[in-house]
């Protein structure tokens, strides 16, 4: 473990921006992690760097966690339960489960970003969240250094949410999630209409968690770019949810408007749709830009600066208020 003074981020954040550490230090065990916060009292936690805007330099000591490590901690008949340490990356992960025939998370593939940070924002994606599988966490408390185990049900998980964002923001770091998931009698979530006509491409009317991981591998690689290729943070805003008496008025303009609803009084609009009906979708503004298959999403060309796609999604908040009086907000963290 050594601090390191002036490291540039660029390739510790999937947009790709290019801004300086001041100092910076790469953690690979609990120990590292404990004796590095009780030294520091400001620092930055960057895991993954999947759902981040770095908007200017970091002068406070940036740490990288990358404790990493897999292990089964009990078995029962139909059940497995899985601790992974913070650094792993996701899917990676999804892919070493579905080597092991675990299933569960097989709709999260391909999903950036490392295991630790994956319940903060409570990841999901066709019909499966993490909350769905997840057993239980370990986090550090930064206040007294001692390692703290959050049920799920203490994470009190929601759409893109948690706990972890809202009174604890903070107040903990993530070293470890347990999931728990199932060995033989899956319970496959191929209802997702994409997820049904890949399969039906395919010719595959009996799954296996291998197929709808495939599946969701494809269709994701066909509408969101690839970060290695195209600096991106996958959706950069939330799904807005609106009143069900708002939304109708949207509905008379808009009868074709797409919608899920989620409650008696509330609808959610894809955040996607709003953003191209204004013109968006496929748009560049130097090396800023809206992805040309799915407006959701914001990316950097080349050498964006983290401002440059910041203003973008100002422009775009006003442009959807103006015209539908909606108020998108974003689902990456913005620093
Ligand atoms: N749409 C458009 N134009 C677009 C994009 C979408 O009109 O450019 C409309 C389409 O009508 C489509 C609807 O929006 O039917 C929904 O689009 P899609 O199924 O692609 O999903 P999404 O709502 O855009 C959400 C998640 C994704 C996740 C997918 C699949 C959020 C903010 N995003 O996107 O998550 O992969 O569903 O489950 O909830 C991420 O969080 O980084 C992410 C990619």
């Amino acid at each position: 473990m050594q601090i390191q003074p002036n490291i540039s981020l660029k390739k510790y954040n999937t947009f790709g921006i290019d801004v300086v550490a001041s100092s910076f230090v790469e953690i690979k065990s609990i120990a590292e992690l404990k004796s590095i916060i009780s030294a520091h009292k400001d620092f930055f936690i960057l895991s993954g760097g999947s759902n981040l805007l770095l908007t200017q330099d970091i002068q406070k000591l940036v740490i990288h966690l990358n404790i990493k490590g897999i292990k089964t901690i009990k078995e029962h008949d139909n059940h497995v339960y899985i601790k992974v340490n913070a650094g792993e990356n996701w899917h990676e992960f999804v892919l070493w489960c579905i080597d092991h025939g675990f299933g569960g998370i097989e709709n999260m593939s391909l999903i950036p970003g490392n295991v630790g940070t994956s319940p903060i924002q409570n990841i999901g994606a066709y019909g499966v969240e993490l909350k769905d599988t997840m057993y239980e966490l370990e986090a550090l408390e930064i206040e007294s250094g001692n390692l703290v185990t959050f049920s799920n049900a203490s994470c009190s998980f929601g759409y893109r949410n948690s706990v972890f964002k809202n009174e604890l923001k903070d107040k903990y770091i993530i070293t470890n999630v347990t999931f728990k998931l199932t060995k033989e009698a899956h319970n496959l979530n191929s209802s997702y209409g994409a997820i049904q006509s890949e399969l039906e491409k395919e010719n595959i009317k009996k799954p296996t968690i291998k197929d709808i991981s495939n599946a969701v591998i494809a269709i994701r690689q066909s509408k969101l770019p690839d970060p290695k290729e195209i600096g991106n943070s996958g959706s950069f805003f939330k799904n807005p949810v609106i009143l069900k008496h708002q939304f109708r008025q949207l509905q008379h303009k808009f009868p074709e408007a797409p919608h899920y609803i989620v409650s008696e009084t509330e609808v959610k609009v894809p955040a996607g749709w709003l953003v191209e009906q204004c013109g968006f979708k496929g748009k560049r503004y130097g090396d800023a830009g809206v992805h040309k298959k799915q407006a959701l999403v914001l990316v950097n060309y080349d050498n964006a600066t983290g401002q440059e796609i910041f203003e973008l999604s100002k422009k775009i908040q006003k442009t959807v208020f103006e015209k539908f009086e909606i108020q998108l907000e974003a689902e990456v963290n913005i620093l």
